[in-house]
């Protein structure tokens, strides 16, 4: 739906409300993602105790949660929402895709950029690799929260494997190695180590990729128009061309 709003620009209805308020989440809960985990990496140089340390784990399984949750909330919305918010609209192929990818960045380069209403066909790429760190991010997190923490999903499940004999696996925390039976521990140590190495290439890679789509919409909104930012607010752009995907 559009309605004229002066005689070059035309207000076109876009995102929807839960894909607003999706994306607000998302952004908030990593931020805060990113902050502690940065926070986590240097715990030495932060002089941060072990129950510090324990805490700050807490905070952030606490936002990963938040941000799990929203995530699952998103896939089935690409199922349910507008035509902008569907998979047809997200995933980078369908036909037609790779010759309005080309001519997209053939007419950006050449200085008359291409007006979307939804994602334009370099944005898709980069949601994409967005969506998919973030479900490594979550997929690990969770693993970790289970190892680290004895937090759900997969705590109980771990804690039934390191507990000392006699001991009840509730009664199992984090900082309590005496509750725990040593060589289960140090297997269940070993098997989570590849899986922290994942989450923390996955969270460089996702930092680089936040970047390159912070610049991206910088660069969009001064080269193309559209008030693409505060159309995440508004869910509507204002576009002074015809817009390729209407
Ligand atoms: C955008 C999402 C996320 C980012 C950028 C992120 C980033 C990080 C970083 C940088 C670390 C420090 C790694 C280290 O100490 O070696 C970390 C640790 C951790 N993260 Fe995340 N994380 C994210 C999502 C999650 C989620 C969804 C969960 C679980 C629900 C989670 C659970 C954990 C846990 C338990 C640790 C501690 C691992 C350890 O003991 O070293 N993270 N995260």
């Amino acid at each position: 739906m559009s309605q004229a709003s002066s005689e070059q620009y035309r207000v076109y209805t876009v995102w929807d409300v839960p894909t607003r308020w999706f994306h607000w989440i998302n952004a908030l809960a990593v931020l805060g993602l990113i902050g502690i985990g940065v926070m986590l990496l240097n715990d030495d140089a932060l002089g941060l105790s072990a129950s510090g340390k324990i805490k700050l784990k807490q905070i952030h399984v606490t936002l990963g949660y938040v941000m799990a949750v929203n995530l699952i909330w998103r896939v089935v919305w690409a199922f349910l929402g507008n035509r902008y918010a569907r998979w047809r609209a997200i995933l980078p192929y369908g036909p037609g895709y790779w010759g309005a990818l080309r001519s997209y960045v053939a007419a950006f380069l050449s200085g008359e950029p291409q007006q979307y209403v939804g994602h334009n066909p370099a944005g898709r790429i980069a949601i994409v690799l967005i969506l998919l760190l973030l479900v490594v991010q979550t997929a690990t997190g969770l693993i970790l929260a289970g190892t680290d923490l004895f937090w759900p999903p997969f705590g109980g499940w771990f804690a039934d494997r390191v507990a000392a004999p006699g001991i009840d696996p509730a009664s199992v925390t984090p900082l309590a190695s005496d509750t725990m039976d040593q060589v289960a521990y140090k297997a269940m140590r070993a098997f989570r180590s590849p899986i922290v190495t994942l989450h923390l290439y996955a969270f460089y890679t996702l930092a680089l990729v936040i970047l390159t789509h912070l610049a991206a919409v910088i660069v969009t909104e001064i080269r193309e128009g559209g008030s693409i930012t505060s159309a995440m607010f508004t869910g509507r752009k204002i576009l002074n061309r015809p817009p390729r995907d209407l």
